[in-house]
């Protein structure tokens, strides 16, 4: 495993609490490069992925990744979030691993990401139908599937497998190849249940859950609801991996044209997110526990407004520096 990070900052308070994520990494040795990506690539090269991004972060060890999106480019023919779907396609991240720690939770959604709606057949009829198509093939369903039981066999071992079998093909398919896997994880309690539901016992009862593994949409609309559920977007943070190469590192939550601009954002979601690719694509264990340790102790001493306090985002890249126990950058 190597040393070196392309950061795509992209839009909004993605380059906020990107440049909390470089200091860390320049304070831990790492190399990083900044490419453009999302809107600002679209204003600067007029597409959300220009081909210098995407051959950067393949030949990097891993992809840190702020945020894309914002109003002044919605409704344009070519939009920001386009390059985010191009790049986890490029990358073969098939596997979106989203933990929600908090409020007595300690959960895992494992996210299919290369498939279903984002990916299906999409277009528009001659009278003005418009149709968006979820596919699956069993082997993208056996394969992250298979990370999930992984996952979850070195956690509480228990497995609850999301989807809507009551209703949809795709979600038939995927409940019997999740099935019939489970004979091969005999130490993995597999459960299934239905997405309706599940949504709301994550918000009833979070603490109930281990891990969660689904199709595309279900995890995204879920993750929310689990970070929500456990402390708010700003904590929320995601490993995208394949079954080689770099991996993707990005906060759960988005742009949040809201408070852009600010100095408000929280920059934890990001720290996590550089913990995770400390731990998944860049071989440095300890130093992800112990920027973990950092981020927690920051949190608690100097919190941003989202999470009931009034320091700025770089107050708290501050704070976590200084836990580090790193000169400040
Ligand atoms: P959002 O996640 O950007 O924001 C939702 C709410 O959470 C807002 O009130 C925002 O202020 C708050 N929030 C989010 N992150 C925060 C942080 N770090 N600290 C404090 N508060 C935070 O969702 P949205 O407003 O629906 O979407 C805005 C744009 O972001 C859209 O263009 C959307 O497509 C895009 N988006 C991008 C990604 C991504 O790049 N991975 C993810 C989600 C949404
Ligand atoms: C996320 C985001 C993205 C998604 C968008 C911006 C394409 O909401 O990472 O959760 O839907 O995957
Ligand atoms: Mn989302």
């Amino acid at each position: 495993m190597g040393r070196s990070v392309a950061c795509l900052p992209g839009d909004g308070i993605g380059p906020e609490v990107m440049a909390q994520a470089v200091r860390v990494l320049a304070a831990l040795g790492f190399e990083t490069a900044e490419h453009p990506f999302g809107g600002a690539a679209i204003d600067a090269t007029g597409s959300p992925l220009p081909p210098e991004t995407l051959a950067a972060a393949r030949e990097a060890d891993a992809v840190l990744l702020g945020a894309v999106g914002g109003p002044q480019w919605d409704g344009r023919s070519v939009r920001p979030e386009q390059g985010l779907i191009d790049l986890r396609a490029a990358l073969g991240v098939y596997a979106n691993l989203r933990p929600a720690v908090g409020k007595g939770a300690d959960l895992l959604i494992v996210r299919e990401l290369v498939g279903g709606l984002y990916y299906g057949a999409r277009g528009t009829r001659e009278d003005g139908t418009v149709f968006d198509t979820c596919e699956y093939k069993p082997e993208q369903v056996e394969r992250v599937a298979r990370r999930a039981f992984e996952l979850a066999g070195a956690r509480r071992r228990r497995l609850l497998s999301v989807d809507k079998a009551n209703v949809l093909a795709t979600s038939r398919m995927w409940r019997g190849v999740v099935t019939e896997l489970a004979r091969e994880y005999p130490d993995v309690e597999l459960r299934h249940g239905l997405v309706d539901s599940v949504a709301m016992q994550l918000v009833t009862q979070p603490e109930s859950f281990d891990v969660l593994v689904m199709e595309n949409t279900f995890g995204d609309i879920l993750s929310d609801v689990a970070a929500g559920a456990t402390g708010g977007l700003g904590l929320a943070a995601s490993a995208s991996l394949g079954d080689s190469g770099p991996g993707i590192f990005e906060p759960v939550h988005g742009s949040a044209p809201d408070i852009a601009g600010t100095g408000g954002a929280n920059p934890t979601a990001m720290l996590r997110s550089l913990a995770l690719a400390l731990d998944h694509s860049l071989g440095e264990p300890e130093q992800a526990r112990r920027l973990e340790h950092a981020v927690d102790a920051a949190l608690a001493s100097t919190p941003t407004p989202d999470v009931g306090g009034r320091a700025t985002t770089a107050e708290l890249g501050d704070a976590v520096l200084a836990g580090l126990q790193v000169p400040v950058a």
